[in-house]
């Protein structure tokens, strides 16, 4: 034995030849974090001073090699003054470094996942092999950072710059037959023959048969690269980077002008480069905002799972309403692995949803996705029908009719008669309170809101809704269900528009006002999504929606708090009604819809609804973008906050990550939890406050003004 940590413990296993073997004691997987840099370090030290070593051979005995550094760490590390994070990262560094500079060859022997810290970690040894199940990359710009254990400075000068750049800013990880394409593997051998392999390899490297010290050299060397070629190289991919990530997200086009930077440098230089642009960007609010969802994506995960535990078996689900939503959710229930009946009462409407169905399928097909024997296998999986018995063995029945109270407490209230007790009945209705449909059931505790998102197969958001007699086991299934279905669940408590509708009526009525006091609509929309970050501003996300729906699901909003939302005479959103301008769906909203000459969607701004909006609108102000920003957002982040004073919503992390997955909120900043946070409470509640006089939606709750008084924050101090 040559050394033995924590996680992870070198020795002697034939002659002149170690192992290090990284084996977590705890957790499922061996990471980078702190304790275990500290270990490896101590083990490297030992290693330096066997002058009977010939070779090292890296392995791991979990399933994985190394998932990465520990995220839970970051936002605490990220948060240290600037001197001693760059401390934290020379440490690390000199750490690989010593590894890559022992005096023997070095291989990795990798097994499943070995991403960001672990591929850096790879990296800094001679040779890598890998079985077929191995995965790599460098995911760090998808947090708002970049590799800082040498990834930037190491990966280009063993795959070449052009391959580096993809796999940085992209930040996709690649199995093992494409990284052996790529030259990052060695070799891929079955899993079973992953250490002999190793072995035999290392022996050849020992015996001088592979020239190790040469591709050691490059990686000490700068890029071989000419001035042309990497002028060509640089500039080509910063322009793709550039309009690829947008402004707000400024990671990939960092970490291909720290590669650029360094292109002529050895590795000391080289990596002082990465730390430097490392931290700049570790300390940005977007790395702080994406590595937040991160960390609450992976609460939700945790809640799920525990919900799992006290959940029923569901099987074998039914969808009523075989519409854009049913078709929708039976579809993806099926590609789950769990068969829907998808009961309709028009014929016409079911060979739509298997339509539908099949369209996805095909995309999947075409693209590689999926074979054609799955293809089949989900199709079938989807039970078409017209009447009752076919759901009558269902776990789960997910109600998904028209949006009208009265049908679909009818609706309901049949199935509850066709169904077993212990079946689940769920409800996908938008707005409609989950203990008003409950009202006349005989099993309300077997009964809540299941509300998706459209499009359903690409929107991971479900609110799982809790009436007032739903029971914890209801909850818990369906909770359970929509994470089986590949979704991420947000369980929120009753009322009209439950969380995520709740607080985007109030942006809604904040645009309507706006267009009232004379702005214009395509500036709204311009500034919302460029500046903001909006994936749609508000008129385009209306169009899309379809102004009917936004005018019907105003109204109830309206009805359920009268206090802030109802209003006095017309606003846009009924002009456009009234006009029968219902949006992207009949070609004319605010916007009017055509094809340009390659069949591609294409909006105008029309000019028959500025027409139609000069009836209620006031002429023209020019605002500037930040008076937009906050007459739109403020109504929204006021009532977010409501709905956690209220319990609507548990927690900061549970209503930034329904907003993140449900509406599109700007990942780069993190939700609005996360963005007040950002702010300073403080400055929002002046900020606030100027607005005031526009009415009871444009003012904070007391507990916001407490908290911002007592100078606290949503989330407190993390990592
Ligand atoms: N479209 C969206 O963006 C969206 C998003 C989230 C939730 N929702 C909600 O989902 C529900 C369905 O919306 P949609 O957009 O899919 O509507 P849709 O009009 O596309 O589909 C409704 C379907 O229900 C069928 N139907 C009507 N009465 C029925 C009955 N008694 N039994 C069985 N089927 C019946 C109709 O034939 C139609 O096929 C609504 O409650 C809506 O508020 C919609």
């Amino acid at each position: 034995m040559i050394y033995q940590g924590e996680n992870l413990s070198v020795r002697y296993i034939a002659d002149g030849i170690a192992e290090l073997t990284f084996d977590a004691k705890q957790g499922s997987v061996n990471k980078l974090d702190k304790s275990t840099l500290v270990s490896l370090d101590e083990a490297i030290t030992a290693l330096q001073q066997q002058s009977a070593l010939q070779g090292l051979l890296v392995s791991s005995a979990k399933d994985a090699f190394i998932v990465g550094a520990d995220i839970t760490e970051f936002l605490g590390l990220f948060a240290l003054p600037e001197q001693e994070l760059a401390a934290w990262l020379t440490k690390a560094n000199d750490i690989f470094n010593a590894l890559e500079d022992l005096a023997v060859p070095t291989i990795s022997a990798i097994n499943g996942y070995a991403l960001g810290g672990g591929c850096e970690f790879i990296l800094s040894t001679d040779l890598r092999v890998g079985e077929p199940g191995a995965r790599i990359g460098l995911p760090e710009t998808q947090l708002g950072i970049m590799p800082g254990f040498g990834g930037t400075v190491r990966l280009p000068r063993v795959i070449g710059a052009d391959n580096a750049m993809e796999w940085i800013t992209t930040g996709k990880n690649y199995k093992a037959a494409a990284a052996q394409k790529f030259g990052m593997l060695d070799a891929v051998v079955p899993a079973e023959k992953l250490r002999d392999a190793a072995l035999a390899m290392l022996q050849d490297a020992i015996s001088e048969k592979i020239d190790w010290q040469s591709r050691r050299q490059a990686k000490l060397s700068p890029l071989a690269l000419n001035q042309i070629e990497a002028t060509m190289s640089f500039n080509c991919a910063k322009g793709m980077v550039i309009a690829k990530a947008g402004p707000h997200y400024p990671a990939p086009i960092t970490a291909v002008k720290t590669m650029e930077k360094a292109a002529r440098c050895g590795r000391t230089e080289a990596l002082a480069l990465e730390g430097k642009y490392f931290i700049g960007l570790a300390q940005s609010e977007v790395a702080q905002a994406l590595v937040g969802i991160f960390l609450n994506d992976q609460q939700l995960k945790g809640l799920a799972k525990k919900a799992s535990k006290n959940a029923q078996n569901i099987n074998q689900a039914a969808v009523l309403g075989a519409g854009i939503m049913g078709g929708g959710i039976a579809y993806q229930s099926a590609s789950r692995g769990v068969p829907a009946v998808m009961k309709d009462i028009n014929q016409a409407a079911l060979e739509l949803g298997m339509n539908e169905a099949s369209k996805l399928l095909n995309k999947q097909l075409e693209r590689g996705r999926i074979d054609g024997l799955k293809m089949g296998k989900i199709l079938s999986a989807i039970n078409p029908s017209l009447n009752y018995e076919a759901i009558a063995n269902c776990d789960i029945v997910v109600e998904a009719v028209v949006e009208n109270p009265k049908i679909k407490a009818a609706v309901i209230q049949e199935v509850e008669q066709k169904v077993s007790e212990d079946t689940i009945v769920a409800s996908n209705t938008s707005t409609i309170p989950i203990s008003l449909l409950a009202k006349n059931l005989s099993r309300p505790e077997k009964f809540c809101g299941m509300h998706f998102f459209n499009p359903v197969h690409r929107m991971p958001l479900v609110e799982v809704i809790r009436g007032e007699k739903t029971s914890q086991e209801t909850i818990d299934s369906v909770v359970a269900y929509a994470a089986k279905m590949g979704k991420t669940p947000v369980v929120v408590n009753d009322c009209p528009g439950f969380f995520v509708n709740r607080v985007l009526f109030p942006y809604f009525f904040g645009f309507t006002r706006l267009l009232q006091d004379g702005a214009d609509f395509v500036k709204v929309d311009k500034i919302m999504e460029k500046q903001f970050g909006w994936p749609m501003g508000p008129a385009y996300l209306l169009d899309v929606v379809g102004i009917d729906t936004g005018h019907h699901a105003g109204a109830v909003m309206a009805s359920g708090f009268p206090e802030r939302m109802s209003k006095d005479g017309e606003d846009a959103i009924d002009v456009m009604y009234q006009a029968e301008r219902f949006g992207q769906k009949n070609g004319l909203g605010f916007y009017a819809y055509t094809k340009d000459r390659r069949g591609k969607p294409k909006k105008d701004a029309d000019p028959a609804s500025y027409d139609l909006l000069k009836q209620i609108c006031n002429e023209r102000y020019e605002y500037s973008s930040e008076q937009i920003i906050a007459r739109m957002m403020i109504p929204m982040i006021n009532e977010v906050v409501r709905c956690l004073e209220e319990g609507i919503i548990q927690s900061p992390a549970e209503a930034d990550m329904a907003l993140v997955y449900g509406l599109g909120f700007p990942p780069f900043r993190g939700g609005v939890f996360r963005y007040l946070d950002t702010m300073g409470l403080d400055k929002y509640v002046a900020l606030a406050d100027q607005y005031a006089d526009l009415g009871p939606l444009y003012q904070v709750t007391d507990g916001l003004r407490a908290k911002a008084a007592a100078g606290e924050t949503y989330y407190g101090k993390q990592g």
